[in-house]
This record gives structure tokens, C-alpha cells and sequence, in this order.
């Protein structure tokens, strides 16, 4: 293929070619017992590495950034937690929305976010169809996000289409199944970070993670910025990806 700007200088390729980034934030908790503070202080100061790390990603021209800020089992935690964290997510729609539209970014939300009080859900249908025509980079957030809910949706959905008469169980391949997925339109799975030290993936992007290159940093979530993640992007260009071949 002939070279689209052969004459402009070449740009670095900050992403050194990596397309979609994820990372599970994690560390809020110890990052705030460290300080003798309560676990919502912690996720205060996640919330401002959620917005630095969001800018850096489109300044970088990271084509998606996925955030995993809530997942299907954080149920589990203490009620008063949950309501900190719901409030904690309208106050960043309020506050964020206005940044993200003017700065072309588009805004996602994975999981089964129909599941939260309504009002939050209104706040994200309206957050999302106004950034939805913003590009390049998309940021997607998971709430209410489990991988293992994701594909049992995922199922429902081509089961109900079987059952119409629309799809032939025998001819269901992994194209199908990525398609009914809540990352549907984004783009394959590159780097996978996850901070505070643990090595787990705990039900995130498990299907899209096949062949994602994993990053494992223990810097806790509040103290993540936008340096760590061009780290994270050097060393992703520094690995081989084989995808099963030679
Ligand atoms: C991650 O930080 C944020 C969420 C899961 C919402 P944690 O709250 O899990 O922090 P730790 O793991 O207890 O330090
Ligand atoms: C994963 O962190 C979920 C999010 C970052 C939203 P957790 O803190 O919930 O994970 P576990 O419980 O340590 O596996
Ligand atoms: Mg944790």
C-alpha cells in the first residue's frame, strides 16, 4: 500500500500501535488505609486518575480506553460503599460531560448498566447519545460489569435469534458470539493493565482477552497517570505477539 503522508513528519506513534487499552483500577481501598483515610477518600482520588488517565489517552490518540470502575460482584460490598461509588459516578457525569464533548471524546458504558437506579441510567443514555458521534477515542466505561454476564447475555441474545428462526444454532462461530458482546463495536483487545499488584483478571473482558498482552503494575489506582500508561504502551511495543503461530 502506497505511504498516506510521506512527506509530513513522521509522528511518534505514542500508542505504539496499540488500538484498545483496559485496565482495572484497583487499590482505592489501600491506597486510602495508607493514609488513615476512609476507602472513599481513596475513590475520590481514583476518580481524578480516571480523568487524568481519560486525557491522556486522547491526547495520545488511543483509539479506546476501557475502565472497569464497577463490577457485577461489587455488589458484595458494604451498602453505604455502593452508595458513595453510585453518587461518586453521577457527580463525574455532571461534572466530566462537558470536557468529554469538548473534546470529542466519546463516551461508552459496558455491562449491564440498566440494572442501576434509574436516574443514573437516564444520566448515561443522555451522556452517551451526546458524545456519540465523537471520535477518534472512545472512552468505555464498565459498570455493572461482569465478562461472565456479558456472554450469558451474549447467549440469550442468539438463542432468542435461533428460536426466530434468524440464525442456525450449527453455524455459531466466535464472530457471532464477539458480535452480541458489549464491545461489539470497539476494536480488539490490545493491552490489559491492572494495578495494586494483584495478578487476576476478577470477570473482566475474559472472551476479549484471549490474545491481549497483560500488564501488571503496583502502583495503586489513585496514583496511575498518564506517564505509567506510556510506560505500559513502551513495553507493549517491546513484546511479540504470536497469536499461536511462528
Ligand atoms: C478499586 O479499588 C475500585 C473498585 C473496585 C470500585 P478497591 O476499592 O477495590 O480498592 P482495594 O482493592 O480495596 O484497595
Ligand atoms: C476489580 O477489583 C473490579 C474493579 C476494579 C471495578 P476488585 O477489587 O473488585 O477485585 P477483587 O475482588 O480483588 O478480585
Ligand atoms: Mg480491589
Amino acid at each position: 500500500m502506497a505511504e498516506e503522508h510521506s512527506s509530513d513528519p513522521v509522528p511518534a506513534d505514542r500508542t505504539h500501535g496499540a488500538r484498545h487499552v483496559a485496565i482495572i483500577m484497583d487499590g482505592n481501598g489501600r491506597w486510602a488505609k495508607k493514609r488513615f483515610l476512609p476507602r472513599v477518600a481513596g475513590h475520590k482520588a481514583g476518580v481524578e486518575a480516571v480523568r487524568r488517565t481519560a486525557r491522556a489517552a486522547r491526547d495520545m490518540g488511543l483509539e479506546t480506553l476501557t475502565l472497569y470502575a464497577f463490577s457485577s460482584e461489587n455488589w458484595k460490598r458494604p451498602e453505604s460503599e455502593i452508595s458513595d461509588l453510585m453518587g461518586m459516578l453521577r457527580h463525574f457525569i455532571e461534572r466530566d460531560l462537558a470536557e468529554f464533548e469538548a473534546n470529542n471524546v466519546r463516551l461508552k458504558v459496558i455491562g449491564n448498566y440498566r440494572a442501576l437506579e434509574p436516574s443514573i441510567v437516564a444520566m448515561i443514555d443522555s451522556a452517551v447519545s451526546r458524545t456519540a458521534g465523537n471520535g477518534p477515542t472512545t472512552v468505555a466505561i464498565a459498570l455493572n460489569y461482569g465478562a461472565q454476564d456479558e456472554l450469558a447475555r451474549a447467549a440469550q441474545a442468539l438463542a432468542r435469534k435461533a428460536i426466530a428462526g434468524e440464525l442456525d444454532p450449527a453455524t455459531i462461530g466466535p464472530d457471532d458470539i464477539a458480535a452480541q458482546l458489549d464491545t461489539a463495536d470497539l476494536p480488539p483487545l490490545d493491552l490489559l493493565i491492572r494495578t495494586s499488584g494483584e495478578k487476576r483478571l476478577s470477570n473482566f473482558l475474559l472472551w476479549q482477552a484471549a490474545y491481549a498482552e497483560l500488564y501488571f503494575t503496583d502502583t495503586l489506582w489513585p496514583d496511575f497517570n498518564g506517564d505509567i500508561l506510556e510506560q505500559a504502551l513502551v513495553e507493549f511495543g517491546q513484546r511479540e505477539r504470536r497469536y499461536g503461530g511462528l
